[in-house]
């Protein structure tokens, strides 16, 4: 038997898995066991036979992505498992070993692997940071956080955090080891305790307002709301005293409605954001989210809490929030734009930036009723790129305005608009589902099964691009009088 001291990486436990496996020694021969003291790889090899004269293995890469994801577990047994199925993929000769749900090896790997997805799906939506100082050198603001994930799933989570928070200099602390990110570099240091984390401030009153406005009565099924949220996180979470209070206030028709059975369904062309619900986030939002053909039944502002929880695409990530439609239920006029701007992404409300200007000034000059109209965006959450400080748009994709049409043709549904107006083609994909030239097409055109009356005109921030004076003004009447077409209907 031989005794391979393992530490805490899983770089560390591959390594020594290699030799291990140049070796031909068999995982029956290996005593794994657990050490954090710095044992050199080469005292190891000292007491090994030379490497067998076939040490080259090809170990599929989706085994080490599986291994590493798994490795983050805390269960002792995972170094010695790990090495059997190496072993099995490799020398005994079991290729499709991973395609095997039912194999004791694999299902056991699967399973830490999803536990350890459920964590990494925890930190992101646990993390809070709290505002500690400014660097006296850099003048940047310091940001901390203190979490305590079940495994060790930092080094997998941290890329969100980058991503997501690429502007700021923070420290994410935890027991096993801490995360630090300067706007540049990402380091890792030893874990901490709690004591190290410093005091409550004034940004955890930002996050209780942040809280109460996102709080999602499709949520409220509390089951499904304390396996999401279990109460081992509530005592880090600034917004954890207002939780009890919501559940007890907000009982709402949502989750009345979601046990109520025997409703009629209507079919939704395109539900393939259900599938992507549950492989990208690993998490059963299925227990929360009705099904597709129920979104066109639930009334608006149900309707509207359900897709604040939306993860069919990646944009959620990037985005401060799903920006849903405003305006009244029963509007004769929908107004359909692209997707929300930077401002309509903190605010969480439809055109209130520059070409919401446009298009408000537009109706008015056209005659049509503001407070009458609904409007909102084939995309609900910002698509964009850093530039310098700020936060430019890039125009969604084909897949992204197909992930997110359910939500529009819901709100569709619910309304029943008399007239529908496409500001430009990213509406205009989403809607008709083919792509469209709007100087060519512009103006009224057939699409019963969207509503008996459908305009198709500019986007507002086209108008505002075109430099050219005449250009724009022509544009600009062109505009106007869609609009006042739609006025009169
Ligand atoms: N552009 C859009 O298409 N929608 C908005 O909400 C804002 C800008």
């Amino acid at each position: 038997m031989i005794a391979v001291p393992f530490d805490f990486s899983f770089d560390d436990w591959r390594d020594h898995a290699r030799q291990l496996l140049s070796r031909g020694i068999a995982p029956d021969e290996v005593d794994w066991t657990e050490s954090r003291q710095d044992r050199s790889l080469f005292s190891m090899e000292e007491t090994l036979p030379p490497p067998a004269p076939t040490p080259h293995h090809n170990v599929p890469a989706s085994f080490l992505t599986l291994a590493r994801h798994a490795w983050a577990h805390r269960d002792p047994r995972r170094p010695g498992v790990l090495y059997r199925m190496l072993w099995r993929l490799t020398r005994g000769g079991e290729k499709h070993l991973m395609s095997i749900p039912t194999d004791p090896d694999f299902h056991t790997v699967a399973g830490w692997r999803k536990s350890v997805a459920r964590d990494i799906h925890k930190m992101h939506a646990f993390v809070r940071f709290r505002l500690v100082g400014t660097d006296d050198a850099t003048g940047r603001e310091q940001f901390v956080a203190w979490f305590e994930p079940s495994s060790q799933c930092l080094r997998l989570a941290v890329p969100f955090f980058v991503n997501r928070f690429a502007g700021m200099d923070w420290s994410i602390l935890t027991p096993d080891e801490c995360a630090h990110w300067d706007g540049k570099n990402l380091q890792f240091t030893p874990g901490l305790s709690k004591d190290s984390v410093p005091p409550e401030d004034g940004l955890d009153d930002l996050w209780r307002t942040y809280y109460r406005s996102i709080f999602n009565p499709a949520r409220l099924k509390v089951k499904a709301m304390q396996s999401e949220m279990p109460v081992k996180y509530w005592k880090n979470l600034p917004e954890a005293p207002l939780i009890q209070g919501l559940i007890t206030t907000s009982r709402t028709r949502m989750e009345i409605m979601l046990e109520t059975p025997g409703r009629t369904e209507k079919p939704i062309p395109d539900n393939s954001y259900i599938q992507n619900l549950h492989t990208l986030s690993d998490i059963d939002y299925l227990d929360i989210l009705p099904p597709p053909q129920a979104l066109a039944e639930l009334p608006l502002p149900e309707l509207q809490a359900a897709a604040r929880i939306c993860r069919a695409c990646p944009l959620w990530a990037k985005a401060t929030q799903t920006v849903n439609g405003h305006g009244p239920a029963d509007a004769r006029i929908v107004l359909v734009g692209e997707q929300p701007g930077d401002q309509e992404d903190l605010a969480g409300t439809p055109f209130i930036g520059p070409a919401g200007k446009v298009l408000r000034a537009a109706m008015a000059r056209a005659g049509v009723d503001e407070k009458s109209v609904y409007m909102t965006n084939a995309v609900k959450h910002f698509k964009w790129t850093p530039d310098g400080p700020r936060r430019k748009h890039v125009t969604p994709g084909r897949e992204e305005v197909q992930h997110c049409r359910p939500w529009l043709l819901a709100e569709m549904a619910r309304i029943q608009p008399a007239a529908v107006v496409l500001l430009g083609a990213t509406a205009g994909l989403s809607l008709l589902n083919r792509e469209v030239r709007i100087t060519r097409e512009r103006g009224l055109i057939d699409a019963p099964h969207i509503a008996s009356r459908v305009v198709l005109t500019y986007h507002p921030s086209y108008l505002l691009r075109l430099r050219d004076g005449t250009a724009r003004d022509r544009a600009m009447a062109e505009f106007e009088a869609d609009l006042a077409m739609v006025a009169g209907f």
